[in-house]
């Protein structure tokens, strides 16, 4: 009889910055403007209250836009990894660049742009197809009157400001697990996402790449090398010295 080895668990929690060199922009970089709005404009439930057509339109765009941009040699050599480790991505981004580089297990925190779901329904159970009138399309737009079987409106399947986070216990199950943990393109300012990483176990090593230092600030207990560089290069480099380690 043989056994075969346990792959290493590899944890990334990643956040916009992964995707900066893709082309889409970060939250909180520059501006501090998404995309020339302001989150409270499109991305709260009281947004959606107000006005559920610029908010649908805001999203149409989003999409819009994932179609013209390509995953970086951040995200390929994450899907690279998997030859020889088990690589579990706890996303915060709702773009599918970790995908669509060939990464298979992805977990997005806060919703996926590809995906919609009826407005009555705060869980997961229904989204993953876009149903317009009645119908399943591939997408990617969305209008007022486009409804689920039921006949509830549609609305974007993203986790706006005041929601609660449904794959929280699921990302933190999943850090639990790592033998080691990378935390990239992420400003960790928003919680409960930037807390998983006092979910992973003692002994996993943590690693940061960022290219502002700042990043770090408040988690230099727990981060164990900080790589201050763009993701393109820190990953690769990051990978390189994980197998080898
Ligand atoms: P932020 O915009 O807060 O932070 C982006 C981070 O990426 C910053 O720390 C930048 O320094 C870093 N960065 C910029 N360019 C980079 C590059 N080329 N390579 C690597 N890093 C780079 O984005 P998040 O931390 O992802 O939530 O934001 C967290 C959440 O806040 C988002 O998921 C979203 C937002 O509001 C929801 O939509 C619920």
């Amino acid at each position: 009889m043989t056994t075969t080895a346990r792959k290493p668990v590899v944890v990334v929690l990643s956040g916009a910055g992964i995707s900066r060199e893709s082309g889409l922009k970060t939250f909180r970089d520059g501006d501090g403007l998404w995309e020339n709005h302001k989150v409270e404009d499109v991305a709260t439930p009281e947004a959606w209250a107000r006005d559920r057509e610029m908010v649908l339109r805001f999203y149409d765009q989003r999409r819009l836009q994932l179609d013209g941009v390509q995953p970086n040699p951040a995200h390929r050599v994450l899907a690279d990894l998997e030859s020889d480790f088990d690589v579990r991505i706890v996303t915060q981004n709702v773009d599918d660049l970790h995908e669509r580089a060939g990464s298979t297990q992805v977990l997005h925190l806060h919703g996926e742009l590809r995906k919609v779901r009826p407005e009555d329904d705060p869980g997961l159970d229904d989204a993953g197809t876009f149903v317009v009138g009645g119908e399943v399309v591939p997408g990617p737009s969305v209008g007022l009157g486009d409804v689920c079987p039921r006949g509830v409106q549609l609305r974007p399947h993203v986790v706006w400001f005041g929601e609660a986070v449904p794959m929280m216990e699921a990302a933190m199950e999943t850090v639990s697990f790592a033998d080691a943990l990378l935390v990239v393109g992420t400003s960790m300012q928003v919680y409960p996402a930037a807390g998983l990483v006092h979910c992973a176990r003692s002994g996993c090593r943590i690693a940061m790449v960022n290219p502002d230092a700042s990043s770090v600030i408040g988690f230099e207990s727990v981060v164990d090398d900080f790589i201050q560089a763009p993701a393109s290069e820190g990953v690769v480099e990051w990978a390189r010295r994980l197998r080898i380690a």
